[in-house]
């Protein structure tokens, strides 16, 4: 598509080919005072700057979209979601309103396992159906590419078929869906009690057909104390990434397990959720390319303490927020409810949740020179806000400001 984007008030670039380190260059949004312009062709950013420097000649054949009184943003990265389950878990949310504790459910054999019954249960097109509900309302709050995990099937064909989902979506939704393989998310109850041939199982039998099957890009695991140990996740990851697939890790979430250490070791594109990371662990992440990404959603509705993420930025680490969306832990994708989370109650700058929504959440998903920022040559992805400033992100909170999310050069209107 050919797209002009003309008289925009406040242009936000988020500028770069790589994640922002620390707290200078995450409070750097590469901003461009309005009037600004954004000519893109055949989905591809062209020009983005001010108005006044632009060739017109460039937009010839362009389709014009006035952005008078909008600020404009790259489309938004959700580096982290659960996106394709079966069923719901309306029941365990109220128990745990009531005192229970995630894992306590999740011994007596809910949490992921009882999302794991409903989702080997469930078809295909009902996986989907389901899936493309969620994936609607992320895209109308501006989210252009939004990472996908398996993890629901934890046997061959399950986890085969989430990720057949995850494929068929990135096929017809304008949204770019980046999947991840995530067979060691829990231990099924076929293995109960013996993580080490889960482990072996998921490596000799279920590996092997996640990389016929050629959908996934990228490996997850649950690295918590009584799910999976380190060396499980050396023993997981290391076959994952032997067999060409980058990796990711849920870390630290309920408790201080040295998950953030083990994946900067490990050269994880990004350790996740880090709760509980130690001084340690921030100072690992700090020294590494692993992007720490914190998903405020899952804290709040486990009603447990943020991650450090002001402390981890002024260390000097890369944080990425992303939604976690899931049946269980965090079963909401408001990315508005994201930014007022992490601006009000972790002491992030709005500037620093926008980098960590975009640039950062990119490098997430080892794409920081690809997507998450409006350069020439990346994609025409786009959220234009209905707000003149994106300081409105974080003062008009929990609210959706998206007029329209732009993919790829084509405007869709909200
Ligand atoms: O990221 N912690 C592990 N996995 C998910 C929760 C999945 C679930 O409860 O269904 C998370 O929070
Ligand atoms: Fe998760």
């Amino acid at each position: 598509m050919n797209l002009y984007v003309k008289n925009i008030a406040q242009l936000v670039t988020c500028s770069g080919k790589e994640a922002k380190h620390g707290k200078e260059a995450m409070n750097d949004v590469g901003l461009i005072e309005g009037p600004a312009a954004i000519v893109i062709k055949d989905g591809k950013i062209t020009f983005a700057g001010k108005q006044s420097e632009l060739d017109l000649t460039l937009t010839d054949g362009c389709e014009e979209y006035d952005a008078t009184g909008c600020c404009v943003l790259p489309g938004f990265v959700d580096s982290h979601t659960h996106l394709v389950f079966g069923g719901f878990r309306e029941e365990e949310f109220q128990w745990r309103l009531k005192g229970d504790s995630y894992m306590s459910i999740m011994e007596r054999g809910g949490g992921i396992n009882n999302t794991m019954k409903a989702t080997r249960n469930e078809s295909k097109d009902k996986l989907k159906l389901a899936a493309k509900h969620h994936l609607d309302a992320l895209f109308a709050q501006g989210i252009t590419t939004v990472e996908a995990k398996s993890g629901y099937g934890m046997e061959k064909e399950a986890e085969l078929k989430q990720l057949e989902v995850v494929k068929e979506l990135n096929e017809e939704h304008p949204m770019s869906i980046y999947p991840t393989y995530m067979g060691a998310h829990s231990t099924p109850p076929e293995y109960a009690g013996k993580e080490d041939e889960f482990i072996e199982y998921l490596n000799k039998e279920v590996l092997p057909a996640v990389m016929k099957q050629g959908i996934a890009k990228c490996c997850d695991i649950f690295t918590e104390k009584g799910v999976f140990d380190h060396a499980q996740t050396r023993k997981y990851l290391g076959a994952a990434k032997e067999a060409g697939l980058k990796l990711k890790m849920h870390a630290d979430e309920i408790v201080s397990f040295g998950g953030a250490e083990l994946a900067a070791e490990l050269g994880c594109l990004s350790a996740d959720h880090l709760l509980k990371i130690s001084d340690k662990g921030i100072e690992a992440l700090a020294q590494s390319n692993t992007v720490a990404t914190v998903l405020p959603g899952t804290a709040f509705s486990l009603k447990e303490d943020f991650a450090p993420a002001r402390k981890m930025i002024d260390k000097g680490c890369a944080v990425a927020i992303a939604s976690d969306l899931n049946p269980g832990s965090c079963f909401s994708c408001s990315i508005p409810l994201l930014i007022a989370l992490a601006t009000i109650y972790m002491n992030m700058t709005v500037e620093e949740a926008i980098n960590a929504l975009t640039i950062n959440g990119a490098a997430a998903l080892g794409m920081a020179d690809k997507i998450g920022s409006i350069d020439p040559g990346k994609p025409g992805d786009l959220c234009i806000i209905r707000y003149p400033s994106y300081n409105f992100l974080s003062y008009h909170f929990a609210m959706n400001l998206v007029k329209a999310t732009v993919k790829d050069g084509k405007v869709y209107n909200f």
